[in-house]
């Protein structure tokens, strides 16, 4: 049973139907996959649905929320039940440790978390996150939804401080494609009709943990400004434009301790 208010009970609460609209990005996945170079044994740190899980390794999932896991593939090994900050492993026990879009959810645990993912990895560490300081310039977030910028600015550690938490990590910047079939709430740079689909909606934690007074204003907000013209007035570049840099940041630490 879910305890509120536990890691897992976010996602017990919000992850029903998160496969459908959160399929994996193959562009995201090349460059996730760069990263992990040569490890062969992947530690895979708030796995989710299995989304970027290279099927050429052995991935061990961790996932806190029975939600989540139970739309993991059939054939993939069965989830860790754990959280970041204390993670089950001995030291050194994997090549390397990766999370994908979880660190902002490890409320008040997120240097522990990764110093858990560092202790247990050999060599490489893979974070995929947000930068606060980047994401609230979206017009999304800057124009409609300033509650998700305050979220993330209370959730997502900058990226300088990752890297100093890990130590000798590089930071890279992982622009969005306006194709990607991963409807992050970042992917909405190019698809403000996405507002207004509330499947799409709600498979966005940033959507998801609003009230829905807010989630209606915005979606009001956004509509009115579509059937106006007033979004394309203002946005309308971004209708060419084929990918953003939405603050998605990958964090790599590649040198063996
Ligand atoms: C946005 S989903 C990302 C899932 C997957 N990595 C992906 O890219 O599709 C965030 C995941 O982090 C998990 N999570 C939340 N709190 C966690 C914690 N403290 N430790 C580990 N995982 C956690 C959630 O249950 C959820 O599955």
């Amino acid at each position: 049973m879910t305890r509120t208010g536990s890691p897992a009970a976010r996602y017990d609460r919000i992850g029903h139907g998160y496969a459908r609209t959160r399929r994996e990005d193959p562009a995201v996945k090349a460059r996730l996959v760069a990263a992990l170079g040569d490890a062969r044994s992947v530690l895979n740190v708030g796995a989710g649905t299995g989304s970027y899980e290279p099927a050429d390794r052995l991935v061990i999932p961790l996932e806190p929320s029975s939600v989540m896991a139970a739309q993991r593939p059939a054939n993939s090994l069965p989830a860790l039940r754990a959280t970041a900050h204390a993670i089950p492993l001995h030291d050194d026990s994997v090549d390397a440790a990766m999370t994908i879009l979880s660190l902002h959810h490890w409320d008040g645990h997120q240097e522990q978390g990764v110093r858990e993912m560092c202790r247990v990895a050999r060599d490489r560490v893979v974070i995929l996150t947000i930068d606060p300081e980047v994401s609230v310039r979206m017009w999304l977030m800057a124009d409609y939804l300033h509650e998700v910028a305050a979220l993330d600015a209370r959730t997502c550690p900058l990226p300088a401080e990752i890297a100093e938490w890990i130590g000798n990590a590089r930071v890279e910047i992982m622009p969005i494609s306006r194709g990607t079939p991963d409807w992050t709430l970042m992917s909405f740079w190019a698809h403000p009709e996405r507002v207004l689909n509330a499947d799409a909606r709600a498979a966005t934690s940033g959507f998801a943990r609003q009230s829905s007074e807010v989630v209606n204003r915005v979606v009001c907000d956004v509509r009115r400004d579509l059937e106006s013209g007033a979004w394309d007035e203002r946005h309308g570049h971004l209708r060419s434009q084929s990918e953003f840099d939405a603050g998605l940041r990958l964090i790599v630490r590649d040198v063996s301790r």
